[in-house]
């Protein structure tokens, strides 16, 4: 491939506010973990922007930087945390309410975390029946309510005096809801935001308004935020790179570790069975049967696309895969799941492997949450718009940038891509991992 000798990219320099609509247990955990890694507390393990290494050249050449000497990355030092919610506790408390984090470390951070105190949120009760909180907006349509929010965000970068903002989504799943005609173009939904339409869910208030300023914005949650043309469209026009959704952790980061395994050894799938056990106000939102729907949807699609059935129908043209969350409060924020899997080897003969992961929700999506809000500055210090494939590593259900395109689900397919986009800014050769050595 004919590489172009690199890309300009602005230096991180100044620094990078972090805004999080939703400021529950992931996003505390995140904020107080990146906290306490500065003051060397801790280590940010599960973070390749922190940890990862980039081979660059022939395995002989032993050229490994770390990914954050190889480009331009903002410092933990640099960063601002701000963000939205319904309720008024600050990120000491909403952070001691997740219980994620043990108090004797939230309580060396107090200080530093007491500053973090969220901005009133939009929020609509039809779209998380579940919740209601005292911290929300008031505004005469729905466009006001965006506009509010342009307004917050300036005046955080302003106070803050930070260069750049990013955003990216840590709060609730909202309601299963296909994108209707008010979505299909920016016109119609600028429209349909001064009408106040039913259709528009919050988070797409917040989508707008982080897009309309230059901000980049990923989505956490399944919601069906930046997937409307009307996103996409005003993503391109103002440039703004964007990356979603639905972080990958748990279960269905297991699912993208093992099925590619299955797939590549060719062995058959006759079913997949989940089941999830999980206490914590992410695992009461999802016991609403709407919300529960969006989240089905992009955890069901992984399946099909990394076993391409298509191609294999004698392997996986046809397997049962059930997914299941139950709200169980004891729990908390330590879900655990169960998988038994159920595949077939030569001559058709059944096997079943057993999966049984006692995981934490917020510990596995907290370094993910830095390293896309890292990801996506350093994007759009690159020039580079529109959805962020190479970020489908981080994403449950990743968004490609056209309809035609089926997303990569295969984690380490995903890993080679995001490798070689940043060897690719550098001009450096990408790596393949073809054998060229029978050939010389
Ligand atoms: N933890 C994980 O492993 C994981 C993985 C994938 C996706 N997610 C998603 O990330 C999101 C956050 O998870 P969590 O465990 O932190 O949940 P959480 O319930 O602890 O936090 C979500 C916060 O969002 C707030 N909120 C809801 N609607 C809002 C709005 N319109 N504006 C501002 N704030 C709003 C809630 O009040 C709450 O404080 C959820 O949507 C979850 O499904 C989490």
């Amino acid at each position: 491939m004919a590489l172009k000798k690199g890309v300009d990219v602005k230096p991180a320099t100044g620094k990078l506010g972090i805004l999080m609509p939703g400021m529950g247990a992931v996003a505390t955990t995140f904020i107080a973990g990146v906290m306490a890694v500065r003051r060397g507390l801790a280590k940010p393990i599960g973070s390749l922007t922190q940890m990862g290494t980039i081979r660059l050249g022939k395995r002989t050449d032993a050229k490994t930087p770390r990914i954050n000497e190889y480009i331009s990355l903002a410092q933990l030092d640099d960063i601002e945390f701000g963000g939205w919610d319904i309720f008024t506790d600050n990120a000491y408390e909403a952070a001691t309410r997740a219980g994620v984090l043990e108090q004797k470390l939230l309580d060396q951070l107090k200080d530093e975390l007491e500053q973090v105190k969220p901005m009133s949120a939009v929020f609509e009760q039809a779209w998380v029946k579940k919740l209601n909180g005292p911290n929300v907006k008031k505004g005469a349509t729905k466009m006001d309510l965006a506009e509010q929010l342009m307004e917050d965000i300036k005046r955080f970068k302003a106070e803050k005096g930070c260069d750049r903002m990013v955003a990216v989504w840590c709060g609730s799943t909202e309601v299963y809801r296909k994108p209707t005609e008010v979505h299909a173009t920016l016109a119609s939904f600028e429209a349909a935001l001064r009408a106040s339409s039913d259709d528009i869910a919050p988070s797409q208030i917040y989508a707008y308004a982080c897009l309309k300023l230059g901000v980049p914005y990923c989505n956490g949650a399944p919601n069906m935020s930046l997937d409307p043309p009307a996103m996409i469209e005003l993503a391109r026009k103002n440039q703004v790179p964007v990356g979603g959704k639905d972080f990958k952790t748990g279960q269905t980061l297991m699912k993208t570790i093992l099925a590619p395994g299955f797939k590549a050894r060719l062995l058959g799938l006759q079913g997949w069975y989940s089941t999830n056990i999980l206490g914590n106000r992410d695992g009461e939102v999802l016991d609403d049967p709407e919300s529960f729907k969006s989240k089905e949807v992009t955890k069901l699609g992984v399946l099909d696309h990394i076993l391409q059935p298509e191609l294999y129908p004698d392997l996986y043209g046809h397997f049962d895969h059930v997914v299941r969350i139950n709200y169980y409060p004891p729990r908390g924020d330590n879900k655990e799941g169960w998988d038994n899997i159920d595949i077939v080897g030569w001559l058709g003969y059944p096997m079943q492997i057993k999966v049984n992961f006692l995981c934490r929700d917020s510990i596995l999506a907290a370094p993910i949450v830095l390293d896309l809000a890292l990801f996506v500055d350093f994007a759009q210090r690159a020039g580079m718009h529109g959805v962020q494939e190479w970020l489908s590593f981080y994403w449950k259900s990743p968004m490609t940038p056209s309809e035609q395109l089926y997303p990569e689900h295969d984690l380490f397919i995903q890993l080679m891509k995001l490798k070689n986009t940043l060897r690719y800014t550098k001009g450096d050769d990408l790596i393949t991992h073809l054998g060229a050595e029978y050939y010389d």
